[in-house]
């Protein structure tokens, strides 16, 4: 097996249903060694499924599943002293403190020290409040507790589900640049959310998972590479203008008004052509108000991830169609 030697982590046709309701239908995930992987996808596709699946928390009906190269059974749970897990609402014993809880917690794995628990708590700006009961803890201090417990046994293998869910600004900072320092010293870290931007940062692969398959998986700069956009601003009364020039740039059906109001373009076409966009405007007397370079990972994303999408619903639900239901 020497491709998956590479491999932190994959899983083959991994299938699970709950009763009638599919909730991973063959998903095949392939997570290099040393990397953090950006597990993302809509609710209700299947990330916290595949997180229990991959901790031996519920079986899967159907597939495998490879931890380091071997072959994960449920049997040889020995492989799982390698993977630290944060999955859903992290259970703590309510009336110990935090320290106690990672000694408690610390003591039932590999060894851990002392030092490494104070570590951990000082890492997750627990440190103050470390003398506190859990019970009195407020959402996101759980959470900061739960990151410190996957860490706790210093993995090799990092499974984070929605990690950043209840943290501030300042928590989604160094929860950001601590797994960025873990896969720079050769950790893999699999970390799922639904948010896009929050993956982006920190990702340098994607997965992206809907309705319990894989519908694109690479690295980052690849998948931005194929969203490349150019935005130009013009007036609300030179947009069908600049719309017909651009359009006969770019090819039918890529250029889009993406703002009516404040009337921005939408090139689809990469950055080095920015100054042909704005050359062709101003040739037509048109002269941009804002132009901008980037990539519209998001549209890929929702356009992956809610093939299904009905007509968006008018009023105050619009935008909130079901990528879940199916
Ligand atoms: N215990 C359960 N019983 C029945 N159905 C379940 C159960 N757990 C999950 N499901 C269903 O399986 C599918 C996948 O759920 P899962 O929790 O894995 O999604 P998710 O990607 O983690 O979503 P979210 O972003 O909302 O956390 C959903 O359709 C869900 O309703
Ligand atoms: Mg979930």
């Amino acid at each position: 097996m020497t491709a998956s030697a590479t491999l932190a982590l994959s899983t083959k046709d991994l299938k699970k249903r709950y009763g009638s309701q599919v909730a991973l239908d063959g998903l095949n995930l392939e997570v290099p060694t040393g990397i953090v992987y950006g597990f993302l996808g809509p609710n209700g596709a299947g990330k916290t499924t595949t997180m229990r699946l991959l901790t031996g928390l519920i079986r899967p009906d159907q597939g495998a599943i490879y931890l380091m190269g071997e072959s994960f059974t449920g049997a040889n749970r020995q492989l799982l002293y390698n993977v630290g897990a944060l999955i859903e609402s992290p259970s703590f014993y309510p009336h110990l403190s935090a320290r106690d809880n990672l000694r408690v917690i610390g003591a039932s794995g590999k060894a851990v020290t002392r030092s490494r628990v104070e570590e951990m708590l000082e890492l997750v700006g627990l440190r103050d409040r470390a003398r506190d009961k859990v019970a009195n803890y407020s959402l996101g201090m759980r959470q900061r507790l739960g990151i410190a417990v996957a860490l706790l046994n210093d993995p090799a293998l990092l499974l984070l589900d929605e990690p950043a869910n209840g943290l501030d600004p300042a928590g989604i900072v160094g929860l950001r640049d601590t797994l960025k320092n873990l896969a720079a010293s050769g950790k893999t870290v699999f970390i799922s959310s639904h948010i896009l931007p929050e993956v982006q940062q920190m990702a340098d692969i994607i997965g992206i998972v809907a309705a319990g398959r894989l519908v694109s998986q690479g690295p980052l700069d690849e998948l931005l590479a194929t969203q490349a956009i150019v935005r130009v601003k013009v007036t609300p009364a030179e947009s069908a203008k600049a719309l017909e020039l651009l359009s006969a740039l770019a090819g039918d059906g890529h250029v889009s008004i993406t703002d009516a109001g404040g009337a921005w373009l939408t090139v689809r076409t990469a950055a080095e052509r920015s100054t042909e966009v704005n050359r062709v405007l101003a040739q037509a007397g048109i002269f941009a108000a804002g132009l901008e370079a980037g990539s519209d990972l998001e549209s890929l994303f929702l356009q992956l991830t809610q093939p299904t999408a009905p007509e968006q619903p008018a009023g105050p639900y619009a935008g909130w169609y079901a990528g879940a239901a199916r």
